[in-house]
């Protein structure tokens, strides 16, 4: 398989306008010759300043979350429509933190998922188990019915424009990562997932990120692993510097 690697930052609540255009600035020649395809997830408030200043570079700029209706009645929420327009070019959604945090279920990821796709965004749609899920052996479980119901009604042509992010969530913002073997064995599950719920051609194309305490000491070392085609990555892709390290070891 020799798809380009995806390199994501995901800032979650943090940075004004002047601190994201002071960090781009400073991020854009250092990672002028990367492999990888770079992403950036900035707040809502960051979009247009970061797009503007990434344009003719090689990083694509997206946001953390949006909602799954056009339009309406929906005090503090943004669109897929409203992205599309600033040029937004993908979304994360289903982040554990907008699981267990803001009491996100399954079947309203779902729909934020197919909106997203329908729009022309490209949904990075996180799935990942718990501490105690992971010790009472249930993470291939909840990781099939996390998958399953967030995808459904999801066809094999459009499943390719999307992008799956494993996040342990005893991993997030922790300092604990999965090992590389862990994290391989669960990439090879959810590739398998793919083979079976879609096709040979879908399960080849798309990219499973691993997120979770990635940093620079050990980003080489996952992406070494044969189903693990990229990282995603919040606290260390807060400082440019550290960022373009993680990017520059891809
Ligand atoms: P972390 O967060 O790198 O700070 O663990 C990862 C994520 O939530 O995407």
């Amino acid at each position: 398989m020799n798809k380009k690697n995806i390199i994501a930052g995901n800032w979650k609540m943090n940075k004004t306008e002047n601190e994201t255009e002071e960090y781009i600035k400073n991020l854009i020649p250092l990672i002028e010759g990367s492999l990888s395809s770079v992403y950036l997830a900035v707040p809502f408030t960051s979009l247009k300043a970061a797009i503007n200043l990434t344009e003719n570079t090689n990083i694509i700029i997206g946001a953390q979350n949006m909602h799954d209706e056009t339009e309406g009645a929906f005090t503090g929420e943004i669109s897929a429509i409203m992205l599309k327009a600033i040029e937004a070019e993908f979304v994360i959604l289903g982040h554990s933190e907008r699981r267990h945090i803001f009491n996100e279920d399954n079947s309203f990821i779902n729909r934020k998922v197919r909106r997203a796709l329908k729009t022309g965004l490209q949904p990075i749609f996180c799935i990942g188990e718990t501490q105690k899920e992971r010790e009472e052996s249930k993470t291939e479980v909840v990781l099939e019915k996390q998958f399953l119901e967030g995808l459904k009604d999801i066809s094999k042509k459009d499943v390719l424009d999307i992008v799956i992010a494993y996040e342990p969530v005893w991993a997030i913002g922790t300092g604990k990562t999965a090992t590389a073997e862990i994290a391989e064995s669960v990439h090879s599950y959810i590739r398998k997932l793919i083979h079976k719920h879609f096709d040979a051609k879908a399960a080849d194309t798309i990219n499973i990120l691993y997120g979770g305490s990635v940093k620079p000491s050990n980003v080489e070392e996952l992406l070494k692993q044969e189903n693990i085609d990229g990282v995603l990555v919040g606290g260390a892709s807060l400082d440019y510097k550290i960022f373009a390290e993680i990017v520059n070891k891809s």
